[in-house]
């Protein structure tokens, strides 16, 4: 084995530039690291989008990909480099397409966790196929979906299985709102689930091994989402939070999504937990963003220079087992699936390592966040992204909550 290794990390991005430039600065204070006599190096560049033989080779080591979830020519680049080349992906692209909502209730509803009560109705408007004329004629089965609505109760939520982004979600008080929602769901395909009457929702962002749980307000503007409130669930709430994002991203082979829970005391009800390529802008962010590009930075680190293998294969019946298994109740089997959890992302190995190997990089990244490259970064999102008459006003808020992230952490420290 040589005693230098150059390890190349590929960003797949969309139009942002505030992380991936956060990222490639970070990952320049990481330095080599010296693992038993070698010297690893690490950097990283942007892909670009061009056609491909199934059969060349891929030069970057790890992907991060915030891009194959909607475009699909790189989605079909990662098959081949995962298959092909034996490429590190942060996200399996084999279950992107679980990645919509339905087969991720299906699947942790399976493993007993508590996923409101949902129904799947047909399409209210037919689909567009020169088939389908015979198949209703034949198959498609009367319903009443008012007997539906009675049966989960008022209110509850309509909204399309495959959704994101709040395309397409009604809350339902009564029927008139049941016909008018149904009538206007057209060609989407559409799930009725039953309200949870939350205290909370958490929000939680996990890379790696590593998950932050954050105290999430959906129905604030996008700069105002994330409260920065640190003991805002019960210890048992906040232990189930953290355990069921890792579940479901050990499960589905995911190491970069973001899990949505609705908390009611001590039970917590996941609800939307298939996002992988989460948003991880600095204007939604904020407090956490030095936290999350410096998770990033690490655990491709760590993955690259411990040569750590992503698998194709989902190796649920290890999950199912630990379902079927009746003499466990569900604490026991939230604390089973987690121990499978942290296996496979190597939990207590990473934390070990970091602490060896990058001992310094946090200091680093305090540093970066303190330092002019950083509020350059700031003011150049904030000019991008905002009316010119706001921009002092978001400025003022971001640099407020990225500086109590700095003094929160000298005071840890
Ligand atoms: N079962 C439920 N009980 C209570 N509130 C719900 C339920 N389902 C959805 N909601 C509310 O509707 C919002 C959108 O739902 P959901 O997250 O499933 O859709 P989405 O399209 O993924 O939206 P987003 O992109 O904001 O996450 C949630 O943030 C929550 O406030
Ligand atoms: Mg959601």
């Amino acid at each position: 084995m040589s005693d230098r290794s150059r390890h190349l990390i590929g960003l797949l991005l969309g139009a942002e530039e505030d992380w991936p430039q956060a990222f490639e600065a970070l990952l320049q204070r990481v330095g080599p690291v010296n693992i038993d006599g070698a010297e690893h190096e690490f950097g990283s560049r942007r892909l670009t989008i061009e056609p491909f033989d199934l059969n060349d080779p891929v030069r970057v080591g790890l992907v991060i990909d915030r891009l194959a979830y909607w475009y699909y020519h790189p989605r079909e680049w990662l098959k081949k480099a995962a298959l092909m080349n034996g490429t590190y992906l942060l996200n399996s692209p084999f279950t992107f397409q679980s990645m919509e909502k339905h087969s991720a209730y299906c699947a942790m509803l399976r493993l007993g966790l508590k996923i409101p009560r949902t129904v799947l109705v047909p399409y209210k408007n037919p689909v567009d196929n020169v088939r389908w004329a015979y198949t209703s004629a034949k198959y498609n089965k009367g319903f009443d979906l008012d007997a539906i609505a009675e049966d989960l109760g008022y209110p509850m939520y309509m909204k399309p299985f495959d959704g994101g982004g709040w395309r397409g979600v009604s809350r339902i008080n009564n029927k008139v709102d049941l016909h008018q929602a149904y009538d206007q769901s057209g060609e989407m395909l559409m799930h009725l689930q039953a309200t949870v009457e939350y205290d909370k929702f958490a929000r939680a962002l996990s890379i790696g091994a590593e998950t932050m749980v954050m105290d999430f307000r959906p129905d604030e503007p996008m700069h105002n989402r994330y409260a920065v409130s640190h003991d805002f669930l019960s210890p048992s709430a906040g232990h189930q939070a953290i355990a069921i994002s890792r579940i479901v991203n050990a499960f589905f082979g995911w190491e970069f999504n973001s899990c949505e829970m609705l908390v009611k005391g001590d039970s917590v009800h996941p609800i939307d937990y298939a996002n992988a390529c989460p948003d991880v802008a600095v204007t939604s962010l904020h407090y956490y963003f030095p936290w999350a590009i410096s998770a990033l930075v690490k655990w491709s680190v760590f993955s690259l220079a411990t040569g750590r293998r992503s698998s194709v294969d989902l190796h649920t019946e290890r999950y199912f087992a630990i379902a079927d298994d009746e003499s466990l109740d569900y604490d026991a089997k939230i604390s089973a699936y987690l121990a499978l959890a942290d296996e496979h992302f190597e939990t207590a190995k990473y934390h070990e390592w970091c602490a060896e190997h990058l001992g310094d990089f946090d200091a680093r990244v305090r540093d970066w966040v303190a330092g002019p490259d950083f509020d350059r970064l700031l003011r150049e999102t904030i000019t991008t992204t905002y009316p010119e008459n706001e921009h002092e006003q978001f400025y003022a808020h971001f640099k407020g909550l990225t500086n109590l992230w700095l003094s929160d952490q000298t005071a840890d420290h």
